[in-house]
């Protein structure tokens, strides 16, 4: 689809148009306000593990510039903001004592989306696990998932008369893999498969703050974001060996969080060398039921599809292989590539796969990194391909409510630091200047046009 001709089916007048950020990648201010520290401001500071030394010391300075932020937001007409709170800040040990200007922080944000008419979507895990609890064990330690329900109350004690739509996790997967499977990413542990425990007590933690936020708000709408992948196998490669390779992929990274929530269950892991239903003793009597409390809504995060192949080294100990598509896709600046049919793929599947069980599909970010300058047609395209995506699923029947977009500003991309830019406006690190892109002009122009 030509970026100069962004035809879009009519989507319902209540489809919600949104945008994503997440706390350590924006606000800056890392120990500002008895903020305390998170895994991720140990993370950065530890030699060789981001990009260039690249830290989120500073980053976008939200914090301290959240009304411009705001503002831009009401310039694109935006009917919800995805945004997350920064634990440390508001429980500077991850437990115990309060920060009541942490609070405060989100109370004035909160505020200031509600007077320009956006719907606040506050995430309560974006990955700045309190170093506190990490000292502990992180989410390797079962404590963690309570210390999450105590948090979660203390968040909608206060803001709860003002926000319905709450997402508990935002990527149970990745957090699980990058941080404790890989060490890629913070807390920086490179435990392969026993990093398990850290999905299951995610999980839990969720089922504690769904209770939670169910008990102080009554309205409560509460939906988890999860990163999936529709797992594909390559062209050359369709052995049985392949097809099991597949499969296995598909429990690890999709089925082993969609599952327990929307069935109540967890798929078999056997392919993991996991028979025993309780995972040796991790998943407790009861466990599933909370986690398995009906959702609101499954947010999805999706940026490409994986392709699968057998292990070509079985005794390094995964049953799969990453592979390369032999398809020349479109690739974004990450090298990710652009394949937006992947996404009703994804959603069509979902359908397919939990049926009745499958609570209103939100798409909690969707979005592609492109190189530095505002003139950003691959953006564009990639965007009006992906939403294309979405009607193609919805006009097969699947319930997508909402869209929001990844993401509002460039920010701290992770391992990748400030080298990957996703963001619908430039910002200029150095000075903090914000400039929005072609995008974001297009995204704006979208949102009035689907206007009833
Ligand atoms: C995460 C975001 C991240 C984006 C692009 C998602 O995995 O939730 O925090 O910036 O992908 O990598």
């Amino acid at each position: 689809m030509p970026a100069s001709s962004p035809e879009l089916p009519r989507f319902p007048a209540d489809f919600v148009w949104g945008a994503s950020t997440a706390a350590y990648q924006i606000e800056g201010a890392a120990d500002e306000d008895g903020k305390g520290p998170s895994i991720w401001d140990t993370f950065t500071h530890r030699a060789g593990t981001v990009r260039d030394g690249h830290t989120g010391d500073v980053a976008c300075d939200h914090y301290h510039r959240f009304d411009e932020d705001v503002a831009l937001m009401r310039r694109l007409g935006l009917d919800a903001y995805r945004f997350s709170v920064s634990w440390p800040r508001i429980l500077p040990s991850g437990a115990g004592k309060v920060e009541p200007r942490g609070l405060d922080f989100y109370e004035r944000l909160v505020d200031a989306l509600l007077d320009a008419g956006i719907e606040p979507t506050p995430t309560l895990f974006h990955w700045d696990l309190p170093q506190a609890l990490e000292d502990e064990g992180g989410w390797l330690n079962r404590e963690t998932a309570y210390r999450f329900g105590e948090y979660a109350a203390v968040v909608a004690d206060r803001l709860g008369d003002r926000v319905t739509r709450w997402i508990t996790l935002n990527e149970p997967f990745v957090h699980m893999s990058f941080g404790y499977g890989f060490g890629v990413h913070a807390p920086g542990r490179a435990l392969l498969l026993d990093a398990l425990p850290v999905a299951h007590h995610q999980l839990l933690g969720h089922g504690l703050a769904t209770a939670a936020l169910r008990a102080a708000v009554p309205d409560a709408q509460v939906l988890v974001a999860n990163n999936c992948t529709p797992v594909r196998l390559r062209q050359d490669a369709r052995g049985e060996a392949d097809t099991a390779a597949a499969d296995a992929y598909d429990i690890l990274h999709n089925r082993l969080f969609n599952d327990p929530l929307l069935h109540g269950r967890y798929p078999d892991l056997s392919a993991y060398g996991m028979p025993d239903p309780a995972w040796g003793g991790v998943v407790r009597d009861g466990d599933l039921t909370s986690i398995g409390a009906p959702l609101d809504g499954l947010g999805i995060n999706y940026y490409n599809p994986s392709w699968i192949t057998a292990p070509r080294d079985p005794a390094a100990g995964l049953p799969f292989d990453l592979a390369e598509p032999a398809e020349p896709y479109l690739r974004t600046s990450f090298d990710w590539p652009v394949v937006p049919d992947g996404l009703t793929e994804l959603l069509t599947g979902l359908k397919a796969r939990y049926g009745a069980d499958l609570p209103p599909v939100w798409i909690t970010e969707n979005g592609c990194s492109q190189p530095e300058g505002s003139h950003d047609p691959a953006r564009i395209d990639y965007l009006a391909g992906h939403l294309g995506a979405v009607a193609d699923a919805m006009a097969q029947g699947v319930d997508v409510r909402g869209y929001f977009t990844w993401s509002l500003l460039d920010n701290f991309e992770w391992a990748e630091g400030y080298h990957q830019r996703f963001g619908l406006v430039e910002v200029d690190f150095a000075t903090g200047a914000r400039t929005p892109r072609a995008s974001f002009d297009w995204y704006r122009d979208l949102i009035a046009a689907q206007r009833p």
